[in-house]
């Protein structure tokens, strides 16, 4: 047998692990010893993260194994960078900036402007001494312009299509600059300030609704026909274990209709989420490594260059975010206590082609 990029130690470890998908499984799983995701993908793998879990060796270890690419899962969107007097602060966002510079680590930023995001201070602004406008382009420069050549690139805005997916979002931003037109300038205004980072736009649901897709295309259509300097289309990908088969292939294959690159930005997998015809967790655990693999062969089925990163919205189930909304929840790729799971195996797998 030969599988390129795998030692034999993975490949006994992977075939342990698929092995394990048995009605013992659930009770005492079997070790899973895969390759490190980053090791095996031809492309950049990615993962969250926050400035306190640097702090923690447990998570350093993890991700410094698995991934090469780290995405801000909230310190470096307005919400962390605005304080309510208009200043700026970067404690937090240099402190990640820095880890990956040392460590070799791309770092995306995310996020320049998000419609779930507009600080008091840009509210509540003085326009007698600066106009909204002027406020906003100084953000987008100060920030992207301090990260200039430390980031690999921006989602420059993050989920601008209406949940329905009729139209765009409505903000405090497309109210008072326009609704396309304020994202075309955040682009041309991240471009000014960084003339290298890749420039991303980010939305969610596209695998669960092709109306919002379609919607998600074309306004990236029609920032490329004014000149936007728009480089590439990120796909959340918070799905649930049980989404049927083929959505997400049928959406990697429209995002790909553009010849853009594609990043999978914040893929994660809820168990609890899925509903109705599924009732035992194995089975469900079954389906979330499947949901895993077919995201996984649907972006390996992209053309190479069209495949920007695959970034995973955590690596640890007990640090997901879909914790606070149930903490039964176990999305991620590491169980609770840190042992991979067979999805990691099987996800390199994918990614060793
Ligand atoms: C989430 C983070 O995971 C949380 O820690 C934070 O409190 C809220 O934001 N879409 C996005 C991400 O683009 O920024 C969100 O991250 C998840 C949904």
């Amino acid at each position: 047998m030969s599988l390129p990029g795998l030692d034999r130690r993975a490949v006994l470890g992977s075939a342990l692990a698929l092995s394990a998908c048995g009605p013992k499984a659930a009770s005492q799983p079997a070790p899973v010893n895969a390759p490190p995701l980053k090791t095996v993908a031809p492309f950049p793998v990615g993962t969250c993260v926050q400035a306190i879990n640097l702090d923690d060796p447990a998570w350093t270890a993890i991700a410094l194994d698995q991934v090469g690419q780290l995405t801000p899962e909230w310190q470096m969107k307005m919400e962390y960078i605005v304080q309510p007097d208009g200043s700026f602060r970067f404690d937090a966002p240099d402190r990640l900036a820095a880890f990956c510079q040392s460590h070799g680590l791309g770092l995306l930023g995310h996020t320049l402007i998000w419609y779930a995001q507009v600080p008091d201070a840009f509210a509540k602004l003085d326009e007698g001494r600066i106009s909204f406008e002027q406020a906003y382009i100084n953000y987008i420069l100060a920030v992207a312009g301090r990260y200039r050549g430390k980031v690999v690139g921006w989602d420059v805005v993050n989920e601008p299509v209406a949940e329905d997916g009729e139209g765009w979002r409505d903000s405090l931003w497309s109210q008072r600059l326009g609704d396309f037109e304020h994202i075309a300038l955040a682009y041309r205004t991240a471009r000014q300030a960084d003339p290298d980072a890749a420039l991303l736009l980010n939305d969610y649901n596209l695998e669960y609704n092709p109306r919002k897709r379609a919607t998600f295309l074309k306004l990236a259509e029609r920032l490329l026909a004014s000149g936007a300097p728009l480089t590439g289309l990120g796909t959340q990908m918070h799905v649930a274990a049980d989404i049927p088969r083929g959505q997400i292939t049928a959406m990697m294959r429209d995002l790909a209709s553009l010849g853009l690159p594609v990043h999978v930005s914040e893929l994660d997998v809820s168990i609890v989420r899925a509903k109705g015809w599924m009732t035992s967790r194995a089975d469900l655990e079954r389906r979330q490594l499947e949901t895993y693999v077919e995201t996984a062969e649907a972006f390996m089925a992209l053309p190479a260059r069209q495949r920007w990163a695959f970034t995973l919205w955590g690596l640890r189930d007990n640090q997901s975010w879909l914790k606070r909304e149930n903490a039964a929840d176990t999305p991620n790729l590491f169980d609770g206590q840190d042992r991979a799971k067979p999805a990691l195996a099987a996800l390199a797998k994918v990614f060793a082609g």
